[in-house]
């Protein structure tokens, strides 16, 4: 293959309000000590009930495009991930090609939970070879807040709200996306639900307060699943192109539970340092927890062009995916 995608611009944005581990104290029964142990979550940020999720998306996607030193108008496609759009209909994606006038972009949502941002960067990648699109927009649109029962502390202390966005085109041969894979299990899609225009019987049941349209999960039944997968992931798209963990410089995973960033850590044989974490500050931002990572360690510098990378997702579908990269952008 002679033609590369790689990402030319990236940006995040979360929301002012930080909801703390002590704060939960006095609304669930729950402890910082629990919390911390058991997720390495210390913090979270949180929108406000009036405003909706595509807010911190917009603001990434412009911050995204400015980085990438084109304008809205240059955007070809916006591919939003979101398991929490704030309409069924319009798709978040179209709010955003609103709201940044990017007039000449077709837009859709891709909704692979937290994997979505893998989704959506591998549709973004096939776009570009086929020669269809020149650059496309993809942004992880989160607010996880809106549809968490704040009664539950099972899921009420794991998750946060934010934005994350990247825009994708051509880069030179031989840098950016060198690999990439994306795979599901739908047969265990009930271990992570958010009923949206339909509810059975069981999920009825499974939730404190029935009728409510909240999340619920099987969480040592997804923390297996995520090790397990995760770390497949990651070894599936190294040996497929034919490199060792030795060439890569950081692991970005979704940012779910410290434990199983360990977890992963230890089936991949690899020191905790080359994984990346903004779990304490952030929680569990679902699609958009990926670009939120990668935009710090850009504005960190935490790589140079031509470090390899590896971004690698888990979550409901239930769905998994990685994504090999060769940074390509002088930092
Ligand atoms: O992003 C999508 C993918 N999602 C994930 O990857 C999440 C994967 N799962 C996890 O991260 C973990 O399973 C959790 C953080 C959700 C739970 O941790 P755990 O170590 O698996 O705890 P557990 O569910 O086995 O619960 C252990 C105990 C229970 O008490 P008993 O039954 O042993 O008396 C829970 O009721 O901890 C209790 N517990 C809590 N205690 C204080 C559960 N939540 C809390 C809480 N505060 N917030």
């Amino acid at each position: 293959m002679n033609k590369s995608v790689g990402i030319l611009g990236i940006g995040s944005c979360l929301p002012e309000k930080v909801l703390t581990n002590f704060d939960l104290e006095k609304m669930v029964d729950t402890n910082n000590e629990w919390i911390l142990q058991r997720t390495g979550i210390s913090e979270r940020r949180i929108l406000d009930k009036e405003s909706p999720a595509y807010e911190v998306g917009v603001q990434a996607a412009k911050r995204a495009i400015d980085s990438a030193g084109i304008t809205a108008e240059d955007i070809d496609l916006i591919i939003v991930s979101t398991e929490t759009p704030d309409y069924l209909a319009p798709s978040t994606a179209c709010i955003i090609q609103r709201e940044i006038g990017a007039s000449k972009a077709a837009a859709f949502d891709v909704n692979a939970a937290c994997t979505g941002f893998v989704y959506g960067i591998t549709v973004a990648q096939q776009f570009i070879l086929s020669g269809m699109y020149r650059y496309v927009l993809v942004v992880g649109c989160e607010a996880l807040s809106k549809v968490i029962d704040w009664e539950d502390r099972n899921t009420c202390v794991l998750f946060g709200d934010g934005a994350g966005a990247a825009v994708l085109g051509t880069v030179e041969a031989g840098y950016g996306i060198l690999k990439t894979y994306i795979s599901a299990d739908g047969s265990l899609g009930q271990s992570v639900t958010i009923p949206g225009c339909h509810m059975t019987e069981a999920d009825i049941e499974k939730r404190i307060h029935e009728n409510k349209k909240v999340i619920w999960m099987d969480g040592s039944e997804v923390f297996k699943f995520a090790v397990r997968a995760a770390a497949q992931a990651v070894q599936k798209v190294l040996d497929d192109y034919g490199m060792s963990m030795d060439d890569v410089k950081l692991i970005i995973p979704h940012q779910a539970n410290i434990r199983i960033m360990q977890g992963i850590a230890k089936k991949l044989n690899v020191s905790i340092e080359k994984i990346y974490s903004i779990i304490h500050k952030y929680g569990n931002v679902s699609s958009a927890s990926i670009p939120l990572a990668l935009d710090e360690i850009v504005r960190e510098k935490k790589i140079s062009k031509g470090d390899n990378i590896v971004v690698v997702g888990f979550g409901g579908g239930l769905t998994w995916g990685a994504t090999l990269i060769k940074w390509n952008i002088e930092i």
